[in-house]
């Protein structure tokens, strides 16, 4: 298959290319798209068939359910049985942006969508290019991230031609991804909403605005359990080689990181470092690096982060040691990520 490339403005797309990738959309076709947090791999969320030619082109396994992106707040009553109030309250303090709820779900939206559940998620994500486009395609569009299954997230267009080139039908490209990890799942059919993924929505603005939410024991760590937000069961977001994250107080991460890599580059080993600017200086030449950003700003380690685990694509090594970061703010989020993509291989410090 040939995967057309569309390039627009991100603040003011052309209305005549996106026209044409809409109208790929509306014929039941797969076309990738940029949002605020990674780019999506778009289907009419209506169409059962088009949907089914996500799960294949990604390689997803078919129990993990799809958020739905919409327009305008308004279209979520056409897929919500009931709205309940604490989703009203963070749709108002939080939609446009990079927070999917999860709701009761109608009939109309299609068992593939949701993997059988009840519920459906919901997202009406803050891009202009993102919600344009739904918006010339007229219908809710269902959109996991555009990566082959259990790879980083893609958050430029580049990335998803490396995954899914000659398997989906289209692209628009608008740049490089603004937060560079995925929106914040919270999940509203629960009397006290509960955060089921981490994202650009973090938990202390989620509290500041609830005044109460429950976290997934899944997030504390306890991935034995069944999870509640399908997706966090699997491995992902995982570079090609394997990864030790190294978690706790900065200063002894830095120095049981140092360790280790000295450790292995002694066994002859292969070594790669996802690590802060301030470590890289600190690294022994032999190491491959990819630096993921300042560690005081978070903000520009989460746009880097996905970025940073597929610079392994390119070197091969046969370890990758990654230094964690502190839990506040979006770094929940990103350690939640790194936790994943290592397969919880933790060295706690
Ligand atoms: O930022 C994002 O959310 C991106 C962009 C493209 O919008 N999308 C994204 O989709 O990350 P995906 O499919 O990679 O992740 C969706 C997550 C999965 O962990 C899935 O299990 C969970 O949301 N999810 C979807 N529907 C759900 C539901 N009804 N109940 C619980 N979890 C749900
Ligand atoms: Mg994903």
């Amino acid at each position: 298959m040939h995967t057309e490339y569309f390039i627009v403005d991100k603040d003011n797309p052309d209305k005549e290319i996106l026209g044409q990738a809409a109208e790929l959309l509306k014929q039941g076709k797969l076309v990738a798209f940029p949002t605020e947090t990674v780019y999506g791999l778009g289907a009419n969320g209506l169409d059962e068939e088009a949907v089914a030619t996500i799960f294949q082109a990604k390689g997803r396994p078919s129990d993990n359910p799809l958020i739905l992106h919409i327009a305008h707040k308004e279209e979520l009553s056409q897929l919500a049985a009931h709205i309940p109030n604490n989703a009203k309250v963070l749709m108002d303090a939080y939609w446009p942006g990079p927070l999917t709820i999860v709701v009761r779900r109608k009939a109309v939206v299609p068992d593939i969508v949701t993997g059988g559940l009840e519920t459906v998620g919901v997202r009406l994500p803050d891009s202009i290019v993102a919600r344009k486009l739904i918006e010339l395609a007229g219908t809710p569009i269902a959109a996991p991230s555009a990566n082959t299954s259990g790879r980083p997230s893609p958050t430029s267009a580049q990335a998803v031609l490396v995954d899914l080139e000659g398997k989906i039908d289209a692209v628009v490209d608008s740049g490089n991804c603004q937060i560079g990890v995925e929106s914040t799942v919270v999940d509203c059919t629960t009397p006290v909403p509960t955060l089921l993924r981490p994202g650009g929505i973090t938990l202390e603005m989620l509290i500041e605005t609830l005044g109460e939410v429950e976290i997934d024991p899944i997030l504390s760590g306890s991935f034995e359990l069944a999870p509640r937000s399908p997706g966090m069961k699997y491995t992902h977001y995982a570079p090609e080689a394997p990864m030790v994250l190294f978690e706790g107080e900065s200063s002894q991460v830095v120095n049981l990181l140092l360790q280790e890599i000295n450790t292995a580059l002694a066994e002859g080993k292969r070594v790669g470092a996802l690590v802060s600017t301030e470590t890289a200086s600190r690294l022994p030449a032999a190491v491959i690096p990819s630096i993921y950003g300042r560690r005081e700003n978070v903000d520009e380690i989460a746009t880097n982060l996905y970025m940073a685990l597929r610079s392994y694509d390119d070197h091969s090594v046969d370890v990758i040691y990654a230094e964690g970061i502190s839990e506040e703010g979006l770094g929940l989020a990103v350690m939640n990520r790194l936790r994943k993509a290592s397969g919880y291989r933790i060295v706690k410090g």
